[in-house]
């Protein structure tokens, strides 16, 4: 039976008042010293007061060479970054809400003028198709990463995995979906290796598992480990990561046998349907994983949050939260609510302080 989005879920070592929760979302805000506007915080410690049970930040990047694909985005390396994070996770939890710092690296999606090393690196040294959106240049064709920039990137998320912990966040998510670095890794339409990382679905998975275990093992015992994982990319949006429903279930095996506490699910909406197949990527993925599952994808009211849950334990909002303060409560009174669309949360990279 489908639990009530207002049942109270066991995630871990923590108890989620409710099944609804903030998904990440960039706000690229953050000046030179990768801290984000202040109103930028405060909105997520809002969302904790208005009810939602989890909230994820941003996704912070992972480290100082090449890891950034946006102006303004946060780091959670350096000690005043830390700080001012420690105040945003101390709230959070003074509002009941549990607190997951989300981080990544762009890979082929970075901006080398915004990294110091000025460089961009993915598995392959394959552009996406699409032009950056923000700049409508091409993307520069990046270095194939050698086994020493391997072994750098991931020290980068151990890094800021112990930042998040130091900081005092209830969880890390590592961020494998989106087009992002990780998800090129997995994906043979960006990975073209012929060495270990590349190859059958196990070969492309090897870099994720190196990055879930080395920041399971900077973790304290109780702090939340989850993946965030897509089908789609952020460029060449039409290209499906994996080529049929076979492959995909390969690949949450895979995540399933790692030592996460849950699995996110990201998806433009929850209802489509998987590769053809009658299932959704929830249903599919379901099906092969008895881990928590987050689902994201145009939920935005309770029907469709409750129609969620039918196949994930917790759903995930991200316009709908951002843009209504009030969301929580709204659903739980079973308002008629909009459903927004991309160019209305563009508010977002303003200097526009939001609700
Ligand atoms: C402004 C904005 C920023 C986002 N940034 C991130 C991000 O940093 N990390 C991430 O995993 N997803 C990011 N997303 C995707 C959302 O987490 C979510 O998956 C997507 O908006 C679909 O959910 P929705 O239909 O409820 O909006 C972002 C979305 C928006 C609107």
């Amino acid at each position: 039976m489908t639990a009530d989005i207002f049942a109270p879920f066991t995630l871990g070592a923590y108890t989620l008042r409710n099944r609804l929760g903030v998904a990440p979302m960039t706000r690229m805000s953050a000046g030179r010293e990768a801290i984000p506007r202040q109103d930028v915080l405060d909105l997520l410690v809002r969302r904790a007061q208005n009810g939602a049970a989890l909230v994820f930040t941003e996704a912070i990047v992972t480290d100082y060479e090449s890891a950034q694909g946006y102006p303004g985005q946060a780091r959670l390396l350096t000690q005043p970054q830390i700080d001012a994070w420690k105040a945003v996770t101390e709230a959070i939890r003074a509002r009941g809400a549990v607190s997951i710092m989300q981080m990544f690296h762009c890979g082929r999606m970075a901006w080398p003028e915004i990294n110091p090393a000025g460089r961009s690196i993915a598995p392959s040294p394959v552009t996406p198709k699409q032009a950056n959106p923000l700049t409508g240049q091409p993307y520069p064709v990046p270095d194939a990463m050698s086994h020493f920039d391997i072994a750098h990137v991931v020290s980068g998320f151990v890094e800021t995995a112990k930042g998040a912990v130091a900081a005092g966040f209830d969880g890390v998510e590592i961020h494998g979906a989106h087009g992002y670095l990780i998800n090129q890794f997995l994906s043979s339409y960006s990975n073209h290796r012929t060495d270990e990382y590349g190859g059958t679905m196990a070969n492309r998975f090897r870099f994720a598992r190196m990055i879930i275990r080395a920041v399971r093992d900077v973790l304290p015992k109780d702090t939340l480990l989850t993946f965030r994982v897509s089908n789609w990319g952020i460029a060449d949006m039409d290209v499906s990561l994996c080529k049929d429903a076979r492959e995909w279930e390969e690949l949450i095996d895979l995540i399933d046998s790692e030592p996460i506490d849950a699995l996110s699910l990201s998806t433009y909406d929850f209802k489509g349907k998987a590769f053809g197949t009658e299932q959704t990527m929830s249903g599919l993925t379901r099906s092969r994983t008895t881990k928590p599952l987050m689902i994201c994808g145009k939920i935005h009211d309770r029907r469709t949050a409750q129609e969620a849950l039918a196949e994930a334990d917790i759903v995930l909002s991200g316009k709908s939260i951002l843009l209504n303060p009030n969301f929580v409560e709204d659903v739980r009174q079973g308002k008629e609510l909009p459903l927004y669309s991309s160019a209305e949360a563009n508010v977002a990279y303003t200097f526009e302080p939001l609700p």
